[in-house]
């Protein structure tokens, strides 16, 4: 996979993939001026490589939300935990360790934020994530990412096949961060907890390629078994999809702005020193239809991670 610069009158875009099994550095775009044919290019370049670092970018929120609406519907911003400061945009999430009289501006502070697909607990989850680094302290706090279709195309035969035609149900009351949302109540239950249900097995729209689904861990159940046969499996599942031949993490420069397909691709935040300053800005768009697997799809590979297994074992 080399790297490429696009023919495109007017716009010197090059992408460089990475060396891992997802991932790509962009540059030479301004995302204030991106006409349909280079949005049309960097679509096409997302989906090829499920996560894109677009370098150098000095953008308004007006302008992160102009350029996440081109991917999909506009989400709103998910509810944050108690003691945040309320939202200042309904399409903006503000994630940062920084705390101003008394209060944080932004969610997540400085821990690890688990393994996880956004807002995997709406009915209608985000495909596309959008993070722009504002500020971003000397070390720690970088991003993983983790190539979902790859998770699935690696799975043993026998547990894909049992997985099929699974379903989970996945939980709203925490954060990846761990905290508790504004207004929910413990989890006593996880067959009972509120959240939207979606298959173990989605089918992407735009790629027809299959991929795992897991959302998140922290209270998530399969419908139709047992709690401990839900969580046995869950743990295998989990245990598989967060290997490192999967992953790869971003080193943050500010002026980054990344794009992830939350249909294919987990992510996790490394833990930072508190004392180092880090403000992200975070907007999301959805697809119009609420995940599914669909039986038509004909189980293709996606390329990207066949092409990185091939190289490392051509090594
Ligand atoms: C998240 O969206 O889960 C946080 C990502 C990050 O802070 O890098």
């Amino acid at each position: 996979m080399n790297a490429t610069t696009s023919p495109l009158k007017s716009t010197r875009m090059h992408v460089e993939p990475l060396p891992f099994a997802l991932g790509a550095i962009v540059t030479g775009v301004d995302l204030r001026q991106l006409d349909a044919a280079l949005f049309a290019a960097l679509h096409a370049t997302w989906l090829e490589h499920l996560v894109i670092v677009i370098r150098g970018q000095q953008i308004g929120d007006d302008d992160l939300t102009a350029f996440s609406a081109r991917f999909g519907v506009l989400d709103e911003v998910p509810i944050v935990s108690k003691g945040q400061a309320p939202r200042y945009n309904k399409h903006i999430s503000v994630i940062s360790n920084i705390i101003e009289n008394g209060v944080p501006i932004g969610g997540l502070g400085d821990d690890e934020v688990l393994w996880h697909s956004d807002t995997s607990y709406r009915d209608v989850p985000p495909s596309a994530s959008v993070l722009q680094a504002l500020e971003i302290p000397a070390k720690g706090g970088d991003t993983g990412f983790s190539n979902m279709y790859l998770a699935l195309e690696t799975l043993p035969p026998s547990l894909r096949e049992r997985i099929d035609t699974l379903s989970a149900k996945q939980d709203i009351t925490y954060t990846a961060g761990g905290q508790r949302r504004d207004g929910f109540t413990p989890v006593t239950d996880v067959r009972a907890c509120p959240g939207a249900t979606h298959p173990l097995v989605r089918t992407h729209p735009d790629t027809r390629r299959n991929a795992l689904y897991l959302g998140r861990r922290r209270n998530a159940y399969i419908l139709g078994l047992d709690v401990a046969e839900s969580e046995e499996l869950l743990d295998t599942l989990w245990q598989h999809a967060t290997q490192n031949f999967l992953a790869w993490h971003h080193q943050w420069q500010a002026g980054d702005v990344v794009v992830w397909d939350n249909r294919c691709v987990m992510h996790h935040r490394d833990p930072f020193d508190a004392s180092g300053r880090r403000i992200m800005h975070r907007a999301q768009a959805r697809d119009a239809a609420r995940p599914a697997r669909d039986p038509a799809a004909d189980g293709a590979p996606h390329p990207r991670g066949q092409h990185y297994l091939a190289q490392q074992l051509a090594r």
